[in-house]
C-alpha cells in the first residue's frame, strides 16, 4: 500500500492506494468517527458490483453502514438527487459528527462530496473512488459540485475529504472504455509537469490499461502524488491548480457541443482536448511541432481520440460554436480566454488572454467548419 499525504494546514489528509483496501474500510474509517456509525452514497452499478463488500467491512468493524444509491451516470449530478440524498440524511438522522462515504466514480463523489459540504453546514466525508478517473483525479483535491443545465460543476464547494482508499482491486470490473477514460487524466499528468512519467507511460501505458498491479499502483500513486502537492500549495486555484485543466477547455467545448453523456466520455474529450492543446501551443510557436506530435502519439496509442473527426459529428461543429463554449469556461474572466498551453512535454503553464482570432484560425485548420 502506497500513502500520500495532501498537507492542507490543520486539514492534512491520507489517500491510501493499493489492492484491497474496500475491505478495510471499516478499521480505515475507524479512526474518523465519533460514533460506529456512516451513510454510504453509491451508484447503483458500483453497490451491485461492490456494495456487499463494503458493506461487510463495516459490519465487522461493528459500523453500521446504511446506503443511499444512486442511479449511475452523469444525470445524477442534479440538484434533484442532492435533495433527495439530503433528506434521506435527514432521515437517517446523521449528525454532524457523523461520515459520509462517497463510493463511486467522480459523479458519485462530487455528488455526495457536495452533500457533505452543505449537510448541516458541513460533515466529514471519505473518498473511496472506484473508477480510474476518480483515483487519480477527482477523489482528491476536494472540489464538489452538480450541474444545472446551463453547465457542468456550476454549483458546488471546496470540501476536503477527511480519506480517501483507492482501491485499484475495483478496478477490474471497470468497463475498457471507462479505464481508457480514466487513462486520459493520466497522461495530462505526465504531459503538465513530468517528462520522466511521460516516458515511462510511453513503456509502460499498456500494463496500466491491462490492469497489472505494478503498472497501476505506480501509475496511480504518480498522479495522486502530483496532484497532492499542487492541492496543497494551491487549494482554490488562485494559480497552479489550474495546470490541472490541461485539455479541459478544448475538451469542454466538444463535451458541450456533443451533449454531456455517453457519446464522449469526460476522459475522452481531455485526451482530445489535450492533444490540441499541444498543437495550438506549436502553432503559436510556444512549443516544438515535436512535442504536440509526441503528446499525440502518447494518448493515441492508448486509443483515444486526438483528432476531431474521430468522434461523432466532429467535423461537423463550428469553430464559434466551439469558441462560445469556450467563453464558458470557470477560467474565463471579463471576456478573456484562459487556456493551459504547453512549452514542452511535460511543462504546461496558464496562458490568459488567448488570443481569439487565431484560436479560430487553428480551429478550422483542425477541421472545425469556418
Ligand atoms: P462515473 O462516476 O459516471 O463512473 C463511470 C461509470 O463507471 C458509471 O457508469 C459507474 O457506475 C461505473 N463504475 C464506477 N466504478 C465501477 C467499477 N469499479 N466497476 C464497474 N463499473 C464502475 O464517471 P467518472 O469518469 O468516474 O467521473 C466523471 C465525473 O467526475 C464527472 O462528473 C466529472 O465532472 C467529475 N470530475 C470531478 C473532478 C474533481 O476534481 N472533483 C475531476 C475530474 C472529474
Ligand atoms: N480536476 C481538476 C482539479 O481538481 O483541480
Amino acid at each position: 500500500m502506497t500513502r500520500v499525504e495532501v498537507a492542507l494546514a490543520g486539514r492534512a489528509y491520507d489517500v491510501l492506494i493499493g489492492a484491497g483496501l474496500v475491505a478495510r474500510a471499516g478499521e480505515l474509517a475507524g479512526p474518523h468517527l465519533k460514533r460506529r456509525r456512516v451513510a454510504i452514497v453509491a451508484d447503483d452499478t458500483v453497490m451491485r458490483l461492490h456494495g456487499g463488500e463494503l458493506v461487510a467491512a463495516f459490519v465487522r468493524a461493528g459500523i453500521e453502514s446504511p446506503i443511499i444509491s444512486v442511479p449511475a451516470g452523469e444525470a445524477s449530478k442534479c440538484f434533484a438527487e442532492l435533495e433527495r440524498i439530503s433528506d434521506e440524511l435527514l432521515e437517517l438522522e446523521l449528525d454532524r459528527g457523523d461520515l459520509i462515504v462517497a463510493f463511486g466514480g467522480g459523479v458519485v463523489g462530487d455528488l455526495a462530496g457536495f452533500a457533505a459540504a452543505i449537510y448541516k453546514r458541513g460533515v466529514d466525508f471519505i473518498q473511496i473512488p472506484t473508477t480510474l478517473l476518480a483515483q487519480v483525479d477527482s477523489s482528491v483535491g476536494g472540489k464538489t459540485a452538480i450541474d444545472t443545465p446551463r453547465g457542468k460543476n456550476l454549483i458546488g464547494a471546496f470540501h476536503q475529504p477527511v480519506l480517501v482508499l483507492a482501491d485499484l482491486a475495483m478496478l477490474d470490473t471497470l468497463p475498457d472504455r471507462e479505464m481508457r477514460a480514466g487513462y486520459a487524466e493520466v497522461i495530462k499528468y505526465a504531459l503538465l509537469g513530468d517528462a520522466d512519467f511521460l516516458t515511462w507511460l510511453e513503456a509502460n501505458g499498456g500494463r496500466v490499461l491491462a490492469r497489472d498491479p505494478d503498472a497501476l499502483s505506480h501509475a496511480v500513486a504518480r498522479c495522486v502524488a502530483m496532484k497532492a502537492e499542487i492541492v496543497a500549495e494551491d487549494e482554490k486555484e488562485a494559480g497552479r491548480r489550474a495546470l490541472l485543466n490541461l485539455g479541459h477547455t478544448f475538451g469542454h467545448a466538444l463535451e458541450a457541443e456533443v451533449g454531456f453523456g455517453d457519446a464522449l466520455l469526460h476522459g475522452e474529450a481531455v485526451a482530445l482536448g489535450c492533444a490540441q492543446a499541444f498543437r495550438f501551443s506549436a502553432r503559436q510557436g510556444i512549443c516544438r511541432a515535436a512535442d504536440a506530435a509526441r503528446a499525440e502519439a502518447a494518448i493515441a496509442a492508448s486509443g483515444l481520440p486526438t483528432r476531431l473527426s474521430q468522434i461523432a459529428n466532429g467535423a461537423s461543429f463550428a469553430a464559434d460554436r466551439l469558441i462560445a463554449h469556450m467563453g464558458n469556461d470557470k477560467k474565463a474572466e471579463g471576456g478573456q480566454l484562459t487556456f493551459i498551453l504547453a512549452r514542452r512535454a511535460g511543462e504546461a503553464f496558464v496562458q490568459k488572454g488567448v488570443d481569439i482570432p487565431a484560436l479560430r484560425t487553428f480551429l478550422i485548420e483542425e477541421g472545425a467548419k469556418p
